[in-house]
């Protein structure tokens, strides 16, 4: 069996920091929270609580210490809460995320309607519409822009959840343009490290007689990819760790490929591949 890795994997450059930050306050101060998961991948989390770390839902049970924000950002109206308690902030928020939500706020102030296009309970969107003071609506995907009230006097402006697939944002741009409102402003949020691994994990399904894409189940990337593989390859599988692997067929002679989410840690990774090897046939 040969197993071909996808070009990008393990850790992306926004995970990578918030880990490291998140690490580096741990090794200085203490109490240290996060407010939510810092990133979806289980194993990174309960790493960082073995440090710990405490994930909280709840900013009123704190009193005192450090809140972490996640990597997917937060809310601007609990980052103020958060501060008016006292607490101290780290703010691990990825700079791309931070461009969209920079994009959503300043469009919305030249008074523009703003079209998300991504999943509305995914966090990185419940903080990116808390950027926006007026009329904002997330859509994901063609089915509901078609849904979207707009009309030829609305000014539009169309962002996309960093995580998105091209196709999607590209085919809700469309939809929306169809509308034929008088203003209509395209930006195109998604991710580069996101755009490359959905390119390499299409490039490998195509190739391979089955697809693994490691990752968390609540990873929007992780998902994207597994939609992706999914969708060219039917024997493509998204597992969180080894442990996944138990009920899976995987012959002797066949090409494996492996891609991963952006929040997989590499020891996860080498854990899934090193079982690969040893497995090699059908129970
Ligand atoms: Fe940031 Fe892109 Fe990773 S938005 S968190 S670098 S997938």
């Amino acid at each position: 069996m040969s197993i071909v890795l996808a070009k990008k994997i393990g850790f992306c450059f926004g995970v990578k920091r918030a880990v490291a930050m998140a690490e580096e306050a741990l090794e200085k101060k203490r109490p240290i929270y996060s407010f939510g998961s810092i990133i979806h991948n289980k194993e990174v989390v309960s790493a960082l609580s073995k440090k710990g770390l405490k994930v909280i839902k709840d900013i009123g049970k704190v009193s005192r210490g450090t809140v972490i924000i996640s990597s997917h950002g937060l809310s601007p109206k609990v980052v103020k809460k958060i501060s008016e308690r006292g607490l101290d902030v780290i703010d691990t928020t990825c700079p791309f995320v931070r461009k969209a939500q920079r994009i959503a706020q300043n469009l919305s102030r030249r008074g523009c309607s703003i079209v998300v296009v991504g999943d509305a309970r995914h966090p990185e969107i419940r903080a990116l519409v808390d950027f926006v003071s007026r009329d904002v609506f997330v859509v994901k995907n063609v089915g509901e822009a078609k849904k979207l009230r707009i009309g030829r006097a609305d000014r539009v402006s169309i962002i996309s959840q960093t995580t998105q697939s091209t196709e999607n944002f590209l085919d809700v741009v469309k939809v929306i343009s169809k509308k034929k409102p008088k203003e209509l402003r395209v930006f195109n949020t998604i991710c580069k490290d996101a755009e490359e691994r959905q390119a390499s994990a299409r490039q490998l399904a195509r190739v391979v007689d089955l697809m693994l894409i490691i990752g968390g189940r609540d990873s929007a990337n992780t998902k994207r990819l597994y939609e992706v593989s999914s969708s060219i390859l039917k024997d493509s599988h998204l597992v969180e760790t080894e442990a996944d692997l138990a009920d899976l067929c995987i012959n002797p002679g066949w090409v494996v490929g492996v891609a991963s989410g952006a929040s997989t840690p590499d020891w996860v990774i080498k854990k899934v591949v090193k079982k690969i090897q040893r497995k090699g046939l059908c129970n």
